[in-house]
Parts: C-alpha cells; structure tokens; sequence
C-alpha cells in the first residue's frame, strides 16, 4: 500500500487474539467505514492463511494481520515449575489430568511472516516487539504497511527508527495483553492521553491511540489530540460477528464482576482482565514468563470455558467494559462515529 490509509471512519476494531476476531468482524468493520484486524496470536499458520482467504472472498479488501513477535526473554523455569504445582488441585477440580510443562514456542513467528509475504495483506500490526530487519524488508518489499503497538515513547521512537509506517499507541486501560516488548517490563501505568501527547511530539508516523476507550466522548478526544484512529477492542466483543465464547460474553455484562484489574496470572504477561476467583488467589504467584504460564495455565482456562465456569477463565476487558452492550459491529461504529450514519 502506498501511504497511511484514510478511513472514512477513524475506528478500528483490535486484533483480538483466541477467538474474538473473526473475518466477519473485519469485513463488517471495513463496510462500516473502518478497518478491522484479524489475530494471527495463538492461530495455526493455516488456520490464518483461511481466515485472510475468508476476508478476501468476502470482498474485503483493506484489512490487517496482526502478528505477536516472539518473546526471547528465557524464562524462570523453576518458578514457572512452581507454579504449575500451585494450580494442580485447581485443574483436579476441573477435571484434568494434570498440567503441560512449558514448551519452546515462537507462535509459528517464520511460517505467519513467509505466508504473508506469499499473500501480502495491506497492512500488518505487531504486538509484544519489534520485528527484525529481514522482515520489515521482506513485508515493505511486498507493498504491506507495518504497524508497531508501543506502550512508552521510548517504544514509539525505536518504532519508527526500525521502518514502521505507523503505530498504535496503547495505553493501560486496554483490555487483554499490554504489548510491553519485554515481560519482565513493569506494568504500564502513564495514562493513553498523556502518553499520546508524548508520542504525538516525537514521531511523524501516524499514531492510532488504543485502552479503555469506549464512548463517542473518548473517540472524539484522541482523534482531537492528533491520533489517526481510536483502536477499540472491547467495545467489540459482544458483536454476533465476534467469536467471544458464551462464557466470556455471559461475563462481560454479568453485574457480579467489578473493576478490571492487570495481572500476570493467566499467562505470565500483563493483562487486563474482569477480576475473578483465578486472579485473586494466583496474581501474587505468577512468575513473569511468557508464554510458558500461558502454556501451563491454558487447560485450565480452557476447561472452565467449556463448564461456564468465568471464575478462573482469563476474561480480557478494558477500563470501559461497563460501556460494552450486545450490537452489531456497524452499530457500535456508528455509536463510536455518530457521522458514521451519513
Ligand atoms: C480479548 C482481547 C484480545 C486481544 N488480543 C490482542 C492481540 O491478539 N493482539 C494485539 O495486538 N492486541 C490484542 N489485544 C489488545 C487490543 O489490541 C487493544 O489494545 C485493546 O483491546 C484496547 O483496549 P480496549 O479493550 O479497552 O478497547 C486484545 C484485547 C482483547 C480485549
């Protein structure tokens, strides 16, 4: 793609990796004027490849990947070890027999890159780092625009150095992982304005501002202070083109759960989830390695999601999620958007 595209609406519905984004969520929000990711995060390389074909045999045709760079931290393994045995009697409770040990996974990093550079798609997002220079070069090479999700200015500034065409500036109130480029990093903590401000400052490149974002109000407010778009994901998740699972929809608007709080619990990154059973009693447990306490903890939360058990289900949401309310994708747009109707 030759330049920035500009949206007919300043909306984008995050990547939401492990089920919530789906084709039909990305070609619905590309109808409604906006532009929507699919998650590459967790899926099998194939898996994607149909879900990219799924996009395009819609008609859709500005859309975005999103990719997880792969952590290269090592990891802590005998309190990743130590904490599996903590949650053995849990996943007894649910009926498990036992617990993985961590396993080397780079979530398939070289085969997702090779396939979009096979198929290029029009833009490709990062979370979790930086790609290598081969890749940036390898993408650039095929026309797709590269997009780096950062939390500090620092991030933003070393961003646009390694040859991103934009960024999305995220700030803690985002629901699910922050995209910290080291786990061990400490939680964020500057508000998205102030950090958007800051951005805003040092780079030329456009910036999208995402976290806790959730009414017309704080849509207007970014895209006023500069941003090119407000990344919304949360607000999302309760759209029938959404592949949240009943579970987590049943969770999201239960009146039970109260503020949402960032823990390290379910996957040893930070994250920002509906405060539950799970969080309370193993955020203070939790080692910071990623993805191995995702790996170790994933029966579990995939168990509990089978049983309608949201007590110890990682239950991603943002600062906003009391605002979050069943509709459809154009119908949030055009809440988000009100000009988005005309
Ligand atoms: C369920 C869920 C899954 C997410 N998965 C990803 C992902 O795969 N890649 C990514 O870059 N960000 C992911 N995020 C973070 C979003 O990109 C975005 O920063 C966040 O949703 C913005 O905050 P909000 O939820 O308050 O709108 C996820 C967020 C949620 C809620």
């Amino acid at each position: 793609m030759s330049g920035f595209p500009t949206l007919r609406v300043p909306i984008l519905a995050a990547p939401m990796a492990g089920g919530p984004s789906t084709p039909a969520l990305v070609s619905a929000m590309a109808e409604a004027g906006g532009l929507g990711f699919l998650a590459a995060g967790y899926l099998p390389v194939a898996a994607l490849a149909e879900q990219v074909a799924a996009v395009r045999t819609a008609g859709t045709d500005l859309f975005g990947v999103n990719l997880f760079v792969p952590d290269t931290e090592p990891i802590d393994l005998p309190a990743v070890l130590a904490y599996r045995e903590a949650l053995l009697p849990l996943a007894a409770e649910l009926g498990l027999d036992g617990l993985p040990e961590p396993y080397p996974d780079d979530d398939g990093w070289a085969a997702k890159v090779d396939l979009l550079v096979d198929q290029p798609v029009p833009i490709v997002s990062f979370t979790f780092g930086l790609p290598d220079r081969t890749t940036v070069e390898r993408l650039h090479g095929v026309d797709t625009l590269l997009v780096a999700t950062v939390t500090s200015t620092a991030d933003a500034r070393a961003a646009v150095e390694a040859g991103m065409d934009g960024l999305v500036v995220q700030g803690p109130g985002a629901g699910g992982h922050q995209g910290t480029w080291h786990t061990s990093d400490p939680a964020p903590s500057l508000p998205l304005d102030d950090l958007l401000a800051q951005v805003l400052a040092e780079v030329d490149v456009p910036v999208v501002a995402a976290g806790g974002l959730a009414t017309a109000d704080d849509v207007h407010r970014v895209v006023s202070a500069g941003a090119a778009g407000a990344q919304l994901g949360t607000a999302f998740l309760l759209t029938p083109e959404a592949g949240t699972n009943p579970t987590y929809r049943a969770a999201l608007t239960h009146p039970g759960f109260g503020p949402t709080r960032m823990t390290r619990a379910f996957s040893g990154r930070w994250a920002r989830s509906l405060d539950n059973a799970f969080i309370a009693t193993y955020d203070a447990l939790a080692p910071a390695s990623y993805p191995a306490i995702n790996q170790v903890t994933g029966p579990i939360r995939r168990a509990a999601a089978a049983a309608g058990d949201a007590q110890h289900l990682h239950l991603w949401a943002g600062t906003g999620v009391e605002h979050v309310r069943e509709a459809s994708a154009a119908e949030v747009v055009a809440q988000l958007w009100p000009d988005a109707r005309e």
